[in-house]
């Protein structure tokens, strides 16, 4: 989607014009049956008692990005020691290819500092849009790891360096 000057939602977003408010906040119970409808097109769902008991560790955040007091997308992510873990990361069909997943990856990449220097993700190897997207996140493919999905399908395992903390 352009907007008005043919600038994208992260273009304004990143910017200094505030035409367009996107705001990352972290997921509370109440925005779950809204996450549930974006989750219906995916395809490794992921129910409300799913995302309850993730996010019952400790380490585990949820959060959602909203566009214009929309949601238009969610991602879950784990704290390690030296790395986040991002375990879902999702954009609403309608919305996507208009930069809000990357303003996620965005707001992770500033959560990043010199004892904790990395972003991990693991895809499914039929997700090719999902492998395209955090290429062009600067993540890079780094193992493979067989059999990963309960279909038997292997999964891909991304990693982004932070190269200012190196
Ligand atoms: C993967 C996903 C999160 C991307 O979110 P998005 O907001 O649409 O992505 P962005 O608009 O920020 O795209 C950033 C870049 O990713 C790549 N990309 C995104 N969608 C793409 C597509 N359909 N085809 C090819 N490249 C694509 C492009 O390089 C794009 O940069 P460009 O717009 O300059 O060409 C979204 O498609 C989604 O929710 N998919 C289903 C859930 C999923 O697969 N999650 C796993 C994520 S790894």
């Amino acid at each position: 989607m352009q907007l008005p000057g043919s600038k994208t939602v992260r273009e304004v977003a990143l910017g200094s014009e505030t035409c367009f408010s996107t705001n990352i906040r972290w997921l509370i119970r109440r925005d779950i049956p809204t996450i549930l409808k974006i989750e219906e097109r995916s395809f490794d769902q992921m129910t409300a008692e799913d995302i309850i008991t993730n996010l019952r560790q400790r380490n585990t955040i949820g959060m959602v990005i909203e566009h214009e007091e929309e949601i238009v997308g969610w991602m879950m992510y784990e704290h390690h020691k030296n790395h986040i873990h991002i375990i879902k990361l999702e954009v609403l069909d309608v919305k996507r290819g208009t930069g809000f997943g990357t303003l996620m990856i965005e707001k992770l990449k500033s959560k990043l500092n010199e004892r904790k220097s990395c972003l991990t993700m693991m895809v499914d190897e039929t997700n090719l849009i999902g492998q395209l997207f955090l290429r062009s996140n600067e993540f890079k493919a780094v193992s493979i790891e067989k059999d990963w999905a309960e279909s038997g399908v292997d999964g891909i395992f991304f990693r982004f360096r932070n190269s200012r903390t190196e």
